[in-house]
C-alpha cells in the first residue's frame, strides 16, 4: 500500500456506501497484526471484545474488562495509520447509564486513541448512542447476535429468521440511525433482512454472517487465519490456516533445541579471543 494512502474517516466511509465500493474491517488485538493489517489496506479495524475469547482465553465476551480493552486498543492504535479504528466497549461498560457510557466511551478516544466505539444492542440503546453521539463521541453499532448478551438471545443464534423478528431488527437499525451512528455491524441475519436494513438506513452496514449485501464485512482475525481453534461458525471462512504452521515451527525448535543444533554459529556472537586467562 502506497504511503499517500489518506486516513479513512466518517465522510470517506458514508462516500464507499454511495458509490458502492465494499467496506473491508478485520478485528485486530496487538500491534504486529494492527500494522499488517494496515498496510495491506484494510479499511477499519475492530478491537472487539472478542478479545476476551480469542486473545485471553475466556469462556466468553462477558468477563472482559475496561482496562484490558484499553490496554488492547492502545497497541493496536501504535499499529495503525490510515485505518478508521473501533474499540468495542465492553458489557456494562455502557448499560448503567449514559454519563457512565460517555465516561467509559471518552477513554476509549482520548486515552486509546480510537476514532469511534462500538456498542451493542438495537432500541433500547439508541438513546444512549444518540447522548454519546450528541456528546461528540462517534458510534459504531452492532445488532442481530449480539455476543454480550447471545444467553438472553438463547445462544449463538441466527437472528431475526421470522417476519416479527426482522421487523424488530430493522426498527432497531433506524432508531439507531437516527441517534446518529456512523456504522452498523450487523450480525447473525439472514441475508435478505441484511440487506432491507442496509438499503434503509444512512450508515453504511458491515456484515459478518449478514450476507453479501452489507455495504462491507467484518472477520474475527483468528477466525480467518485459522488460530481459534474452539469453534468455527458457518460464516468463517479461513484465509489462511496458520496453526499447523505455527504448531510445525513450535516443534522443530524445541528439536532442535533438545538436539542442540540451535542457536548454529550464523545465530550466535562468536569470540575469536582465547579465554584461558579469564578467571
Ligand atoms: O468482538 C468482536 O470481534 C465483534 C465482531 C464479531 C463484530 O464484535
Amino acid at each position: 500500500m502506497s504511503e499517500k494512502r489518506s486516513k479513512v474517516t466518517i465522510p470517506y466511509l458514508l462516500e464507499r456506501k454511495r458509490s458502492g465500493s465494499k467496506i473491508s474491517m478485520l478485528t485486530a488485538y496487538d500491534f504486529s497484526m494492527a500494522s499488517i493489517m494496515d498496510e495491506a489496506g484494510v479499511d477499519m479495524v475492530l478491537v472487539g471484545d472478542s478479545l476476551g475469547m480469542v486473545v485471553l482465553g475466556y469462556e466468553s465476551t462477558v468477563p472482559v474488562t475496561m482496562d484490558e480493552m484499553l490496554h488492547h486498543c492502545k497497541a493496536v492504535r501504535r499499529g495503525i495509520k490510515h485505518a478508521f479504528l473501533v474499540g468495542d466497549m465492553p458489557f456494562m461498560s455502557y448499560q448503567i447509564s449514559k454519563e457512565e457510557a460517555l465516561h467509559n466511551a471518552g477513554r476509549f478516544i482520548k486515552e486509546a486513541g480510537c476514532d469511534a466505539v462500538k456498542i451493542e444492542g438495537g432500541v433500547e440503546i439508541a438513546d444512549t448512542a444518540a447522548f454519546l453521539v450528541k456528546m461528540g463521541v462517534p458510534v459504531v453499532g452492532h445488532i442481530g447476535l449480539t455476543p454480550q448478551t447471545a444467553t438472553s438471545l438463547g445462544g449463538f443464534k441466527v437472528q431475526g429468521k421470522d417476519i416479527e423478528s426482522a421487523r424488530k431488527l430493522l426498527e432497531s437499525a433506524r432508531a439507531l440511525d437516527g441517534a446518529g451512528i456512523c456504522s452498523l455491524v450487523i450480525e447473525c441475519v439472514p441475508d435478505k433482512v441484511a440487506e432491507k436494513i442496509t438499503e434503509s438506513i444512512s450508515a453504511p452496514t458491515i456484515g459478518i454472517g449478514a450476507g453479501s449485501g452489507c455495504d462491507g464485512q467484518v472477520l474475527v482475525s483468528n477466525d480467518l487465519l485459522g488460530l481459534f481453534r474452539k469453534f468455527t461458525p458457518k460464516f468463517v471462512k479461513k484465509y489462511a490456516d496458520l496453526f499447523p504452521l505455527i504448531d510445525e515451527a513450535v516443534k522443530n525448535y524445541i528439536k532442535e533445541v533438545s538436539e542442540g543444533t540451535f542457536p548454529g554459529e550464523e545465530h550466535t556472537f562468536v569470540m575469536k579471543e582465547d579465554l584461558s586467562d579469564l578467571s
